[in-house]
């Protein structure tokens, strides 16, 4: 359990594409279907000033922000939603759900874009003052597969791509080495999940790693 509350945090990662925001759907209508109390929040996003940093983050049209801005920026939202949302959800005892935290901008940000572990975690200790998930389900799949699904669900949703779709294939293999590097640097924390099944699958594999987290054993 965090040190930091009573409640329990619990994280979403993975690439683009991996169907992360569908098993968290899923897996909070699971934990409130046992009578548990769920907030749910992503980032980039989350709070209302959340949405607004989120906007400029996935413009295409902002071609020129660095990779530093860039950061800073996910922590902007992030800090945003730690003081308005999260703390006081664990606080009150909720299990918080949050589509991305910090491992998202390790891999994408520190790895990726090659920022580094170190920097990232020096701005993480600011915004997120000490916030660690107590459990990080890390759905693992193909980028090729992800990145198709991510594209065309994107020009689904909005006709465009996001600045964040124009990475190319290398990118998120770089992401996702980011990621398996994460957990296995902390694998009490971070379980990686095969996100190739079925989503009825990957709900199943994913309530393994949740229940015994929140005292369902
Ligand atoms: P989403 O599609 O899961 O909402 O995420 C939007 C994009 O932002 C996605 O390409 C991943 C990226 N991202 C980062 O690069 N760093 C971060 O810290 C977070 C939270 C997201």
């Amino acid at each position: 359990m965090s040190t930091t509350s009573r409640g329990v945090f619990i994280t979403f990662e993975g690439l683009d594409g991996t169907g992360k925001t569908t098993q968290m759907r899923r897996l909070a209508e699971r934990l409130r279907a046992v009578g548990r109390d769920v907030f749910e929040s992503a980032e980039p996003g989350g709070t209302p000033i959340g949405q607004q940093i989120r906007r400029i983050l996935l413009d295409h049209r902002n071609h020129e922000l660095c990779a530093t801005a860039e950061m800073l920026l996910m922590f902007a939202a992030r800090a945003q939603n730690v003081d308005q949302w999260i703390l006081p959800a664990l606080a009150a005892g909720k299990i918080v759900l949050s589509d991305r935290f910090t491992d998202s901008t390790l891999a994408y940000q520190g790895v990726a874009r090659g920022l580094g572990a170190d920097v990232v975690l020096d701005v993480d200790r600011i915004a997120c003052r000490g916030l660690v998930p107590d459990l990080t389900v890390c759905l693992d799949i193909d980028p090729v597969a992800g990145l198709a699904r991510a594209h065309s669900r994107n020009r689904e949703q909005s006709g465009v791509e996001t600045r964040l779709d124009e990475q190319d294939l290398e990118f998120y293999r770089r992401v996702r080495e980011g990621y398996r590097q994460i957990a296995s640097d902390e694998p009490g924390r971070v379980k990686l999940v095969d996100g190739s099944g079925t989503v009825e699958e990957i709900e199943g594999a994913v309530w393994e790693c949740v229940r015994g987290a929140v005292g369902l054993e």
